[in-house]
């Protein structure tokens, strides 16, 4: 052996991230996204380098298969997959999902605790045992990719865990996935799992081993590291760990530990990382799920040094307080501030940087809100710039406008707002009073647009500091089991609080199109 090779470094093991921002970040209550806020995150996930997106629940709603499927159409690079239980119809209706796709794959899932099997599915371990036997067979008859999670297996005793992994196997499951549904195991005990379901199952080399961990301990990264080095090779995450209750594994969270821990982590992923902090606020645009702001990685603190021995050391040498660089997740220093006196190619330039890449007719609509608010704002920052963009995206297909908004308000009520609207391409205005100017806002809209949905939540704050700083307002809306949660920008609170609102309400009335497009299909 020659000198060189006998001294390099061995080249790190690949893993692979498999995002499900889509179906288990989606699935929890107020993170729905549109259509079309779907496609947008797909494609930032794909043009990330995302191995795997699970892009939905193809049963659960026409909706749900729409968006798989021209996800799946759509896709360049990543594979879709689609998730289906155990049940004959789900499994047909994700392959037919994800067909289109370049690469496509069926996740099916089912239980295998004593717990989940005594009172959920009321089913012993050998009728389970069949059900996987089969359901994977006839995945496997549909598509040459197939995943297969034992759903609660940290809860399940290791032998019958075992004869699961292995009869999945059997029945032709390329991938095995062994999730913490509930955030329970320990690092310790989740690498352990992994271990001995490598070394005891007799064809656990025919698959790649994937971990799915829930934070409700805050210990779904510590785990699913844990879950690698017990052999695992695909971590299932999403941007900005949002999922059922206390979230999933983070994605940017794994992927930069597994970057900036290289020396005792010999791993590597496919992700540029400088997109993470974009793709971070992507998806807090499109669930209306803010970030908090100490959040490991993207949060808005991340990288904020406030005391004054901090300052000093990162002064002196950025290595002192700094483990990463801001750059290298996407977070650049504002370099260019932009004001009324920018023009189209200033502002071309900062969106390039910033990495948005818009259409000539989506940039041209930017441009044009750009100016107006430059024209009520001194300074343009970066965050504003986002705003004003996220929201332009988020709007282009909304059947309610906001045309104007007038309030008079004080501390001689009552409180009254004039508001005029655009429905479907008819402008109707409206008056009405009430307790307080916001108050007196959402009723003009209620006359207006006459609904039964309940404000779960109304809250404000501002995109930057400074008196003329934009509000930004978030709403969430509740009507029958559907919850939307949508923001609004404005430097006036008032017109913010409105643009929120109808967001919200725009979001109920896409999702009720869809299901009446839905009906009109079964009917026919
Ligand atoms: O948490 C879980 O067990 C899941 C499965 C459907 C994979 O999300
Ligand atoms: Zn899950």
């Amino acid at each position: 052996m020659s000198e060189t090779v006998r001294a390099a470094a061995p080249s790190p093991e690949r893993v692979l991230i498999f995002d499900t921002t889509l179906r288990d970040g989606e699935q929890c209550p107020g993170a729905t996204m549109t259509f079309e806020e779907k496609l947008a995150v797909a494609e930032m996930l794909d043009g990330m380098g995302v191995d795997i997106i699970e892009a939905g629940f193809p049963i659960a709603s026409n909706g749900d298969f729409e968006a798989v499927s021209e996800i799946a159409r759509r896709s360049r690079n990543a594979v879709i997959a689609g998730l289906a239980r155990a049940i004959p119809a789900d499994i047909a209706r994700a392959g037919e999902a994800v067909r289109v796709a370049k690469r496509g794959r069926i996740h099916t899932f089912v239980s295998t605790s004593p717990i989940h099997l005594a009172h959920q599915m009321r089913k012993t371990e050998d009728e389970v045992l069949e059900i996987i036997l089969r359901t994977v067979a006839q995945a496997r008859d549909l598509i040459d990719d197939v995943e297969w999670s034992a759903m609660d297996a940290t809860r399940t005793p290791i032998d019958y865990l075992c004869r699961c992994v292995e009869a999945a196997i059997r029945a032709g499951a390329t991938t095995i996935n062994l999730p913490d549904t509930v955030g329970y195991a320990t690092p310790d005990e989740y690498r352990a799992m992994f271990r001995a379901v490598r070394e005891r199952v007799p064809n656990a080399d025919k698959a790649i081993f994937s971990v799915h961990c829930h934070n409700d301990l805050g210990l779904a990264i510590a785990n699913s590291l844990a879950g690698v080095e017990g052999g695992a090779r695909q971590i299932e995450c999403t941007i900005n760990g949002i999922g059922e209750r206390a979230g999933n594994a983070a994605l940017e969270e794994a992927v930069m530990a597994i970057r900036t821990r290289a020396d005792v982590l010999p791993y590597a992923t496919g992700i540029d990382t400088t997109q993470l902090v974009r793709a971070s606020k992507l998806v807090a645009g499109a669930t209306h799920f803010p970030v908090q702001y100490n959040k490991a990685i993207v949060g808005r603190n991340a990288f904020a040094h406030e005391s004054g021995i901090h300052q000093d050391g990162m002064l002196k040498n950025q290595s002192t307080y700094e483990i990463m660089t801001p750059e290298s997740v996407g977070v650049h220093k504002t370099s260019l501030v932009m004001g009324k006196h920018s023009g189209r190619a200033a502002f071309r330039s900062k969106l390039d940087e910033m990495g948005y890449g818009l259409s000539d007719n989506q940039f041209q609509d930017a441009f044009e809100r750009f100016k107006a608010l430059a024209d009520r704002k001194k300074h343009v920052y970066d965050e504003d710039i986002e705003a004003l963009v996220d929201e332009n995206l988020a709007t282009a297909h909304d059947r309610i406008r906001l045309v104007s908004l007038t309030v008079i308000a004080g501390t001689r009520g009552p409180q009254r707002a004039t508001m005029r609207l655009d429905i479907d391409g008819r402008v109707v205005t409206e008056e009405a009073d009430g307790n307080g100017p916001v108050d007196a806002v959402l009723n003009a809209i209620k006359t207006l647009v006459p609904h039964e949905a309940s404000l779960e939540l109304y809250d404000v704050h501002a995109v930057t500091g400074g008196t003329d700083a934009q509000a930004e307002v978030s709403v969430r809306l509740k009507q029958d089991d559907r919850i939307v949660t949508a923001r609004g920008t404005d430097p006036d609170t008032l017109v913010a609080s409105a643009k929120a609102y109808l967001a919200a309400l725009n979001k109920l009335l896409a999702g009720a199109s869809r299901r009446l497009h839905a009906q009109h299909a079964a009917a026919e």
